[in-house]
């Protein structure tokens, strides 16, 4: 079949937790990037940029992300804060898509929103692509306010996905898809 079609009817997400090295190198990650901004963009707005954390920043991370979940449990368990800390300590690289709201008179917010969930997913094509695994995730961090202010996002900022990307052990396996028939309507015209 089409290459690019055997790409996306097999794509699967990795789980963040699985995904170690090997990653992409700067030209890979490069390439990334590219097709991330790569999207359809109502406007040519640009509501998005990109924040990427590799290297020793990860440790870093982990850090910001143990100091907010003191801050953010009412009783931080020494257990949750570890792992907190860890979370993307074997990633080889995260990509923060943060989704930027650029005031316009025609296009709203919405749509620019939409915008940064096709980087996201590009993002996701394009790494698997150069074989890689990744997984768009968001829980908590991607919601509090003291980690969206270490990583440097303003206040008419959101993280539209974090986007992990490295390589796992296992083979991913299939998972249920939802069936055509089920959400798929063929409109043949207003009724009377
Ligand atoms: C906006 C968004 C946020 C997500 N956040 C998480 C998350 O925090 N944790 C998680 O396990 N999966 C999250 N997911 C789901 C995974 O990205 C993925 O869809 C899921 O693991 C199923 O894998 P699949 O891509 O093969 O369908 C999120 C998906 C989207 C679109």
């Amino acid at each position: 079949m089409n290459p690019t079609l055997d790409l996306l009817l097999s794509r699967r997400s990795a789980l963040t937790r699985d995904i170690t090295a090997p990653g992409p190198d700067p030209d890979q990650l490069e390439t990334i990037l590219t097709i991330g901004a790569r999207v359809p963009d109502h406007g040519k707005l640009t509501p998005w940029r990109f924040v990427v954390v590799e290297g020793e920043a990860m440790q870093q991370l982990g850090e910001v992300l143990q100091q907010a979940y003191d801050k953010a449990a009412p009783e931080p368990e020494p257990r949750r804060r570890e792992a907190e800390g860890r979370r993307f300590a074997d990633v080889p690289v995260v990509i923060f898509v943060v989704s930027r709201d650029v005031p316009h008179i025609k296009i709203p917010r919405w749509e620019q929103i939409l915008s940064a969930g096709a980087v996201c997913q590009n993002m996701l094509i394009a790494a698997k692509a150069l074989g890689y695994a990744a997984q768009w995730t968001s829980d908590w961090l991607s919601y509090d306010r003291n980690v969206l202010e270490a990583l440097g996002l303003g206040e008419d900022e959101q993280v539209a996905g974090v986007i992990s990307i490295g390589t796992t052990a296992e083979a991913l396996e299939e998972r249920p898809r939802p069936a055509l028939a089920d959400i798929v309507t063929y409109w043949s015209g207003a009724r009377a």
